[in-house]
């Protein structure tokens, strides 16, 4: 062993076994490329390229003027766990009790932290698909509990099959953690397949882990809440938030709804860890819900634009792509090349100053695959294409 070995395996040492398992996002890589390179067009960030609609900003600079500067209650401030309660009535016709089965984190990431932390023992399962977002399985090993992939694929537009999890279920599976519209691949559920889920995980008594982020953000059909399901509200944790509807990704706003005794468990840890989430922030929330909703759908509209676009080009260009009808990514296939999706993103990055991320960042069954967001303007979409048309032309298989 050389001597940088030796003092990299001590310096090893003194971090957790957990904390060394992980491996560093795949997206990060990337991102610190292009930060050191002009003139690139980025597909690769996923959040919306809009400001915060300013009213929304208003309502916390507002706040500041007025001094609220302080702390607010760990579960967040209870005007804020009241709008999310109104709003998930009124869209989805389930019902949160803002005293006790709300609380207010730190964008969706916190409450998928805080999660894992809150219901797994070391060793507990927890069944997610593959591809999945880069957080879920970190999350999961951080908490001690072992992430146990299901693959999808283009053929059945990433969506889960309720039977595939359950061949996957053993002593130890605690929770199944899904999110649709899913984040890379765009793709949603429909409701006869959330219910198939509902069914295995009320037979096997299993938590259903519900990232709903991107509930807003959907084309030509429903978003269907999993805990609006008949009979599935008392096993799920759904978690939902600010950062991708309301462009809100710096503000730091998600929340978790479940049953008391889980949102007490949670609550437990992030009062020791967090205290409360930002208060402004929270303000900002309020005033997102109670007046928000056209720049939501101006927005929406907007992604779709610029879905149709970019699907349509990038079959166009041999990269096929089964239609992503939600979230802002569209995730084809890069088969046709021969690369690998690594290599395909690096040179594509390097030869076209085109930045997208390599679907082997989010699971095994991401390769072959990169994505593209495509919440940029519909100039840089078309440029972007015409820039992956010569690459591709220069790699064909
Ligand atoms: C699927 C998914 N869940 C959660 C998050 C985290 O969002 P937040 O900004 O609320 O922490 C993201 C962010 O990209 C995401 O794509």
């Amino acid at each position: 062993m050389s001597v940088r070995q030796v003092s990299q395996s001590r310096k090893q040492r003194l971090i957790a076994t957990r904390v060394n398992r992980l491996s560093p996002s795949g997206i990060r890589k990337f991102f610190d490329l292009l930060a050191s390179m002009e003139g690139v067009i980025s597909l690769g960030v996923g959040e919306p390229d809009y400001a915060t609609p300013w009213h929304i900003s208003e309502a916390a600079i507002q706040s500041l003027e007025k001094g609220h500067t302080m702390y607010t209650s760990n579960s967040g401030m209870l005007e804020l766990r009241h709008e999310i309660s109104r709003y998930l009535k009124e869209t989805y016709g389930v019902e949160y009790d803002p005293a006790g089965e709300l609380l207010i984190t730190v964008g969706v990431s916190e409450a998928l932290d805080l999660t894992m932390r809150a219901i797994l023992d070391p060793g507990d399962e927890v069944i997610m698909p593959d591809p999945h977002y880069v957080a879920y399985d970190s999350c999961v090993m951080l908490a001690g509990g072992e992430p146990v992939m299901v693959p999808t694929s283009q053929e059945n537009n990433f969506e889960v099959g309720a039977a595939d999890i359950e061949a996957r279920i053993t002593g130890r599976t605690k929770a199944i953690l899904i999110g649709y519209p899913a984040n890379p691949t765009g793709a949603v559920m429909s409701r006869d397949r959330l219910l198939a889920i509902a069914e295995v995980a009320r037979r096997h008594r299993l938590l259903v882990v519900s990232d709903e982020i991107y509930a807003r953000l959907v084309y030509g059909v429903e978003h269907t809440c999993f805990a609006s399901l008949p009979g599935i509200k008392g096993n799920t944790i759904l978690l939902g938030g600010f950062s991708k509807a309301y462009a809100m990704t710096g503000w730091r706003i998600g929340y978790a709804a479940a049953s008391s005794d889980v949102i007490a468990a949670m609550t437990k840890i992030h009062q020791y860890t967090i205290m409360s989430a930002p208060t402004m922030a929270q303000v900002a929330a309020i005033e997102a819900l109670k007046s928000g909703e056209s720049s939501v759908l101006e927005m929406v509209e907007d992604y779709n634009r610029r879905r149709l676009v970019i699907v349509r080009g990038l079959n166009d260009i041999g990269l096929t792509c089964f239609e992503p009808r939600g979230a802002f990514y569209a995730f084809p296939s890069i088969a046709s090349t021969g690369l690998s999706s690594e290599d395909f993103s690096e040179k594509l990055l390097l030869k076209e100053k085109v930045a997208v991320v390599p679907g082997s960042a989010f699971g095994q069954c991401g390769e072959g695959y990169v994505r593209c967001c495509y919440a940029t303007s519909l100039t840089e979409i078309e440029e972007a294409l015409t820039r992956m048309k010569r690459f591709v032309g220069k790699h064909k298989k």
